[in-house]
């Protein structure tokens, strides 16, 4: 089966196969997945990164649960298989292939200069292995596997994108092929930090996140260990916990919400009980229905598996196309 070629541009992201999203992972990357999805103007293509894991050290147990994990948050908050290709990255191997070829035209330099590469060598020094080295060069094959336009991803990736478009050029220069340069996609609120007032939101850092599936109840209890100061003072402050708490407010409360509370600040007294409280219950009033979506899709049996099957259909036939191309430019 051919599929028919259309004019609209393409849509690539994905996320590492980390298990359940948290609100970073949603903020971030899948809200802007399902606007462009939503968006006539573009064909979107979503993966798992199953094979970016093995960059760094990890469960070989707990691999296939955690990228099913994924696959079912993609379904909950509104990935949908009749206008989206979702699938697994391991089931095309295309973008291994590509991502070889690719290899030949960026140094090594370039790659241990990327300030995640630095952060992963500090983390683990006795694993710095050729795949740590490649892992944006294979980011730079899934999407330019679909010559994607747009990448749907937070801020944290603009490195790695930085680096495929110049993957994109050397590649263009040297065998005269048309990848365009991707660029990220931004959604509001794409910068979600941690709880724990320091850096971002992040699945490694104990206490920083609160996942898409999390009760009330332990939304409360993760708010409520965040640390505070007396509610008051002369200037609200632009960083640590109590500016990451009204960075939360902001986005779940709205905009006014945060200027009452940063006007209480610096006039009455904030009260702190009670701007967790009606924070909680915010956060989880968005987090509902996406749950309840969850169990619905969790409880289909063999649907999962049929979506990320027929997806890896369509990503093969896509990715091969590119990948012809390209050997063929290459001299093969
Ligand atoms: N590096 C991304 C992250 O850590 C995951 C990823 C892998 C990705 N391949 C991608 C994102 C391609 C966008 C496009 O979140």
């Amino acid at each position: 089966m051919e599929t028919k070629l259309t004019n609209k541009k393409r849509v690539l992201a994905g996320m590492r196969a980390t298990g359940r999203l948290h609100l970073g992972n949603y903020l971030g990357g899948a809200l802007g997945m399902v606007e462009l999805q939503n968006n006539p103007e573009y064909e979107t293509f979503y993966m798992v990164a199953d094979v970016h894991c093995i960059t760094t050290p990890y469960a070989v147990s707990e691999l296939r649960e955690s990228r099913k994990d994924v696959i079912i948050d993609y379904l909950a908050v509104g990935l949908d298989p009749d206008k989206s290709t979702i699938f697994v990255q391991s089931m095309v191997p295309t973008h291994l292939e590509l991502q070889f070829y690719l290899s030949s035209v960026i140094t090594v330099a370039r790659m241990q200069h990327l300030p995640t590469y630095k952060e992963k060598v500090a983390q683990y020094p006795t694993h710095v292995t050729m795949a740590l080295l490649n892992y944006p060069v294979l980011m730079a094959a899934d999407i330019l596997a679909y010559k994607a336009h747009k990448v749907p991803v937070g801020i944290d990736q603009e490195p790695h994108l930085e680096a495929a478009r110049q993957i994109a050029r050397n590649v263009n220069e040297i065998y005269g092929t048309d990848f365009p340069e991707p660029v990220r996609f931004a959604t509001k609120g794409s910068y979600v930090p941690s709880l724990l007032g320091e850096g971002k939101m992040s699945k490694t850092v104990e206490g920083s996140y609160i996942n898409l599936t999390d009760s009330l109840d332990t939304i409360k209890a993760k708010l409520a260990k965040t640390p505070t100061d007396e509610g008051r003072g002369t200037k609200v402050p632009e960083r640590g916990h109590v500016a990451n708490l009204f960075t939360f407010v902001e986005l779940f409360m709205g905009e006014d919400t945060r200027k009452d509370y940063e006007h209480a600040y610096t006039t009455s007294k904030v009260s702190y009980k009670d701007l967790k409280e009606k924070l909680g219950n915010a956060i989880y009033e968005k987090l509902k229905p996406i749950q309840e979506k969850r169990l619905e899709v969790a409880s289909r049996e063999g649907y999962v598996e049929d979506v990320i099957n027929e997806g890896a259909k369509k990503a093969l036939e896509v990715t091969q196309r590119t990948l012809s191309q390209l050997k063929e430019k290459m001299g093969f």
